[in-house]
């Protein structure tokens, strides 16, 4: 059940590039993997959406890539300085799969330990744009990794249950190999909750709020009758595959976790975002 809370920040560790964020978890409910919470950006607007990477007793752990002034200042705080923290939200990863590959790419690795937790001893393949990203992969211990120029499509066995999370452009490419993977998508998120429409987007005619109608997405071959000019047009512009909800179905949401709503950037292997 989501709670809204003022929590207070355990430890900042760096992990490579990023920041690993460990808030006492007080109350909170750490929920499904692939679920996420709203943080509290000191400073900002808006809170960040950002998915659970870990949930070691007592803490919520979130990945930070510090690519805008909202992640840069969840990365500058420091042990005992408090937030708030609403959560879980959205659907998380549907865990009920039999050959189970975790596949990340970048930040979109940030839900993934936690994934790894509920799924002991599924495999799992991450993609870095550069070493130094790549230590981040300590954080899944058995991972097969690979760097650029090397896509972590290649590491891929088709005959898996794909769980994914990360870049637009390896997600589309993890859609074109494996049809029925759970993607990650992600929205300019608000609220979190449905009340702002931030993440709206038009399927078969009506209104759909990825954050609490989805994040549940199926490929585009699936449900090509529903989807509507205003999906295809938005899934095109961010040079993903077109994707569309499935209500009933458990989903994954993208790695909000490391991204700032106002700018984004992609790079074929990076997880970007900016503001
Ligand atoms: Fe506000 Fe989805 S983020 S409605």
């Amino acid at each position: 059940m989501p709670r809204r809370e003022r929590r207070s920040v355990a430890a900042v560790e760096a992990v490579g590039p990023y920041t690993l964020l460990r808030l006492a978890r007080g109350g909170l409910d750490p929920g499904v993997p692939g679920q996420f919470f709203m943080l509290e950006a000191p400073g900002r607007l808006l809170p960040r959406a950002l998915s659970l990477c870990l949930a070691p007793p007592g803490e919520l752990a979130f990945l930070i890539d510090a690519v805008g002034p909202g992640t840069q200042a969840l990365c500058e705080l420091t042990a005992g300085e408090e937030i708030h923290v609403f959560g879980p939200l959205g659907n998380g990863y549907r865990l009920d799969v039999d050959r189970p590959l975790l596949v990340g790419g970048g930040i979109g690795i940030a839900p993934l330990p936690y994934l790894a937790e509920a799924l002991p001893g599924a495999p799992a393949v991450l993609g870095f744009r550069t070493a130094a990203h790549a230590e981040a992969a300590a954080l899944l211990p058995g991972a097969e990794v690979c760097i650029d120029p090397t896509f972590v499509t290649e590491l891929i066995d088709t005959g898996c249950d794909v769980l994914a999370c990360g870049p637009e452009p390896m997600l589309r490419a993890v859609a074109a190999l494996c049809p029925d993977a759970q993607l990650a998508w992600e929205a300019p998120m608000a609220c979190g909750y449905g009340a702002c429409y931030g993440c709206v987007v038009e399927i078969g005619g009506e209104l759909k709020r990825l954050c609490v109608e989805g994040p549940v997405l199926v490929p585009l071959r699936q449900v090509h009758a529903g989807l509507s000019p205003a999906i295809t047009r938005r899934a095109a512009a961010s040079s993903v595959a077109p994707v569309a909800l499935a209500t009933s179905a458990p989903c994954v949401l993208a790695s909000l976790g490391a991204r700032d709503r106002e700018t984004r950037q992609h790079s074929p292997k990076g997880h970007g975002a900016a503001a």
